[in-house]
């Protein structure tokens, strides 16, 4: 099966760096927000990225204004009937994603693969609304997309050869190294990430060390290019809390509950970056 056109469900942080990719890899792209503004914006953020990748030597001018020109916004799912793939990346919120798996269900062509890049909702749960499981796959990216080489494949049960097949062959064309797991929370990446954001916090908040020092530690004591805390507020504490909380449902593992912290500054507005305040200061 041949992928020309892919769709894209939510332009925020995660869906217009999908998008990105996608037009770079020279697919036409069409993407849906809920609103106007939400649109505008996350359009917005596809054309700053871009121009960044120009002047960072990544692309030519010419590459980036071809791959804006495939892009198409919409607010109205029914323009992804001749999709040959979609990828779902709106709120972390299950019944929002079974609503977008049932809809689209009835408007793609029956070749379609449907996949949703939740970081850690079932993805079974998503399937089971359509007539499609077997076409039905995770396709887990990392923020931010255009930079960051790994897609997480999450198969069900349900999940055919052939779609993972496909799923390969359109990773690959994205310039992307892939990796597999089956569909359990938090699947490779935020199984291993989720505990160790969390124990940031946790020590933290009972003042083991000052914001600073235990960021420092994690960057030069292990080469990573973010300390924890700086990670959290780049990824969103609202969105860490989400897949916390997710993972202690399923697994009832206190390595997975939310820090009391966590909460009150989700609770509080203080988001990280995009609210302007986490654990450090961005006005
Ligand atoms: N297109 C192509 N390349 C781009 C680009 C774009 N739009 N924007 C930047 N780049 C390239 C730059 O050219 C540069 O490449 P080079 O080293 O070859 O010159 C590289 O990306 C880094 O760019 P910057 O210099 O602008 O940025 P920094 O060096 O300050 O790094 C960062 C920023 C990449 C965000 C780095 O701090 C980092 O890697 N942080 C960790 C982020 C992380 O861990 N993300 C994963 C979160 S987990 C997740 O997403 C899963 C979810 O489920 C929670």
């Amino acid at each position: 099966m041949e992928i020309n056109k892919v769709g894209v469900v939510g332009c925020g942080l995660m869906g217009s760096g999908i998008v990105e990719v996608c037009a770079r890899a020279g697919y036409e792209v069409v993407v849906r927000e809920i609103n106007d503004e939400l649109l505008k914006r996350g359009l917005g953020h596809v054309q700053a990225s871009l121009a960044k990748a120009v002047a960072r030597g990544k692309a030519s001018p010419q590459q980036a204004d071809e791959a804006l020109a495939r892009i198409q916004g919409t607010l109205d799912l029914a323009d992804f009937c001749d999709c040959d793939l979609v990828v779902e990346a709106a709120v972390e919120n299950m019944a929002v994603k079974k609503e977008v798996f049932a809809e689209l269900d009835g408007i793609l062509p029956p070749h379609a693969i449907l996949a949703s890049n939740t970081s850690s909702l079932c993805v079974t749960e998503m399937a089971s609304v359509t007539e499609r499981g077997d076409k039905v796959l995770g396709i887990h990216f990392f923020n931010p997309v255009p930079v960051f080489p790994l897609i997480e494949f999450v198969r069900t049960i349900l999940t055919s050869d052939d779609t993972m097949e496909v799923a390969h062959q359109f990773g690959a064309s994205l310039g992307k190294k892939m990796v597999t797991a089956k569909d359990t929370p938090g699947f490779i990446v935020n199984r291993l990430l989720i505990p160790y954001l969390l124990d940031a916090i946790r020590i933290y908040e009972t003042d083991l060390a000052s914001r600073e020092d235990i960021d420092t530690a994690i960057k030069l004591g292990l080469s990573h290019p973010m300390g924890p805390l700086t990670l959290l507020d780049f990824v969103g504490l609202d969105t860490v809390l989400f897949i916390a909380d997710a993972m202690f449902e399923e697994y009832k593992d206190p390595r997975y509950a939310a820090p009391p912290l966590l909460r009150r500054m989700v609770l509080a507005g203080r988001l990280g970056r995009k609210s302007g305040r986490g654990f450090y200061s961005y006005e």
